[in-house]
């Protein structure tokens, strides 16, 4: 990775990654685009407004900057893509089918992730495999899907190098997710830092794969970088780092802050799509193929996120 175009780096991964790898790889050499507008992209760096779904103008952007490797993080989460099924189907896919092409034109790698929700139907909930039943219920999901096997079709078929981790719910403090199921899981520590009583969207007892944003930005380097000879599957790994319900993490954070409290008001979409994933996510694959292993556990993500979040709303230390 030399030079590198980071696609939907307003939003909530992107944000994070595009700062994470113009740490590694120099400023210079990490492109920033995004749909909107962002002062903070633009003033730390290159930055270009692109809609990723006009093919001819990220095309002129991947050459103009001699781009070697795409970030692709354009997509509509889960919860937002019931919502417009027919939208999330055209721009999950619109962005895939032109990161995928240009990648073919120009010679690029290709990261794009998959998810959770790429799962669905009969499976074993419970250390589920990474290869095994691929129902999805979501239109997420059928595009999560989709996008793996096109993936792995355009390097089949014509060589090009794409890579891609299925992404458990992402916690972080920097940029807000939006139209996710996990989303909670961020959201509940703005209410917690704020004082105020959480209302979680989703039931007591799902659990669900999640992962402190330091982990997933150290999975996109370490998959792009490993040895293409040592990767049996590419797209997509499974890779884990913590899973819990709500009762878990709500107990974690009173912890730290016993007065805080949460109640239920259960959006049964939500519940349906969380009931619907993994429990648990078996990374064996990530761990033997390029060496992943989680730094990050529900104890120190809590810890850590509450010092953030503190220090974000208030400008003082936790
Ligand atoms: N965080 C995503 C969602 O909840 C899952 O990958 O939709």
């Amino acid at each position: 990775m030399k030079k590198i175009l980071v696609a939907g780096a307003g939003g909530q991964i992107g944000s994070e990654l595009t700062t994470y790898l113009r740490g590694i790889y120099g400023v210079s050499n990490v492109v920033a685009a995004d749909l909107r507008h962002s002062q903070f992209l633009a003033e730390s760096g290159p930055f270009v407004q692109l809609d990723v779904l006009d093919p001819r103008k990220y095309a002129f952007v991947v050459h103009k900057y001699g781009v070697d490797t795409i970030f692709n993080l354009v997509a509509l989460l889960s919860a937002t893509g019931e919502k417009n099924p027919s939208l999330a189907w055209s721009i999950n896919m619109g962005a895939l089918n032109n990161s995928l092409e240009i990648a073919r034109e120009y010679e690029c790698a290709l990261f794009t992730p998959s998810s959770i929700g790429a799962f669905g139907g009969d499976f074993p909930r419970d250390n589920t495999p990474q290869d095994t039943i691929m129902q999805p219920n979501t239109m997420y999901g059928v595009c999560k899907v989709a996008g793996e096997l096109l993936g792995n079709y355009y390097h089949t078929r014509y060589g090009v190098d794409t890579r891609s981790v299925r992404f458990p719910g992402i916690i972080s403090s920097v940029t807000l997710p939006g139209g996710g199921t996990t989303d909670y899981a961020v959201e509940i520590f703005y209410s917690a830092v704020k004082g105020e009583q959480f209302t979680c969207p989703v039931p007591d007892n799902v659990y669900m794969d999640m992962m402190y944003m330091p982990d997933a930005l150290r999975a996109c380097v370490e998959l792009m970088e490993a040895d293409p000879a040592k990767l049996k599957h590419r797209n997509s790994f499974n890779i884990a780092s913590m899973s819990f319900t709500p009762e878990g993490i709500y107990a974690e954070i009173r912890k730290h802050l016993p007065d805080f409290k949460m109640v239920y008001d259960v959006d049964p979409v939500k519940q349906a799509i969380a009931e619907s994933w993994p429990n648990k996510l078996d990374d064996t694959c990530a761990r033997e193929e390029w060496g992943w292993k989680p730094q990050w556990d529900l104890s120190s993500m809590t810890e850590d996120m509450l010092k953030a979040i503190t220090k974000k709303l208030t400008k003082r230390e936790w």
